[in-house]
């Protein structure tokens, strides 16, 4: 095995989510490696920020709003990206959060969730990994290899307490990833891939409020956390690039199927 299994100069990798705290630098990092992006975010200002900054780096880059919930906006992405960019060979599934409106507080039990809210996160996480795949994993079938890499998280495993929709969803997600890895290798090519990162904790937009105080101090729940990551302190975004660049690489050609924790070992700790 060498350095020239890791290069993916020249190949296209789309990314959903892409202007967003971890996944921003994780397109950065495919392009810094040599791969022409697209970007599907929501909000359009954010989408022309990050490929500006991915064009400086010398690759080619397609920024699109577009909802990853939206079958017919991701149909019309699809052709511009195989008309401008001539294959879709990696997808990082990235899009993703939570919603205040489906966790529970002091304030907002179980049994006031609501419906909606729930319906709406459950669907950003889990269908927004689903409806991509099925669009871009169409040309990869055409192409006879590709690769998807979806993100879960840490609370996909043993659900973390509040955020009821996310861990289901998240959980979802691992099931689809082992899912869609057999599919894909069994009906199609055994060169396409299909794997997931399960990042631990990361400080970002969508769990700021439950990990930080106003004050800048750590709340009880980022104390807790902090206790049981054997690593003692929350991830950065570049921690998730070594594992994402293996399995969007060559250098993982043997692996599908897995989801691979990137949590300073929170996962492996029972607290005792
Ligand atoms: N931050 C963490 O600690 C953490 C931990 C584990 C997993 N994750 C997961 O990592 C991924 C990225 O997280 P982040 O913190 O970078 O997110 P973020 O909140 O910073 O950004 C979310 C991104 O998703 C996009 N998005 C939201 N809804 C969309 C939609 N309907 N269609 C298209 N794009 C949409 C936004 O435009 C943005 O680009 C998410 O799946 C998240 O659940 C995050």
């Amino acid at each position: 095995m060498t350095s020239d299994s890791m290069n993916i100069a020249g190949k296209t990798a789309i990314v959903t989510g892409g202007t967003g705290v971890l996944c921003s630098q994780m397109a950065i990092a495919l392009a810094k490696a040599g791969a022409n992006i697209v970007i599907i975010a929501l909000g359009k200002a954010q989408v022309q920020k990050v490929v500006k900054e991915i064009e400086s780096l010398g690759v080619k880059a397609l920024g699109f709003e577009a909802d990853v919930l939206n079958e017919s906006s991701l149909r019309e992405v699809r052709e511009d990206v195989l008309e401008q960019l001539g294959s879709i060979d990696i997808l990082v599934n990235g899009a993703g959060g939570n919603a205040p409106k489906a966790t529970t507080s002091e304030e907002q039990s179980f049994f006031d969730l609501s419906f909606s809210a729930v319906s709406d996160v459950f669907a950003l996480n889990f269908l927004g990994t689903f409806l991509p795949s099925q669009i871009f994993g169409e040309v990869m079938v055409q192409q006879k290899e590709g690769v998807i890499v979806n993100i879960s998280s840490a609370s996909s495993f043993h659900p973390m307490t509040r955020v009821v929709a996310y861990s289901a969803a998240k959980a979802a997600i691992n099931n689809f990833t082992e899912w869609l890895a057999v599919h894909m290798g069994q009906e199609y090519s055994p060169a396409i891939r299909v794997n997931a990162i399960a990042p631990g904790f990361f400080i970002a937009e969508q769990n700021h409020r439950l990990l930080v105080q106003p004050d800048g101090e750590y709340t009880e729940r980022g104390q807790k956390i902090l206790a049981n990551t054997p690593m003692a302190r929350f991830g950065e975004p570049d921690d998730l690039i070594g594992a994402l660049l293996w399995l969007v690489s060559d250098a993982s050609r043997f692996v599908t199927g897995t989801v691979v924790n990137v949590d300073g070992g929170f996962n492996a700790y029972s607290g005792v």
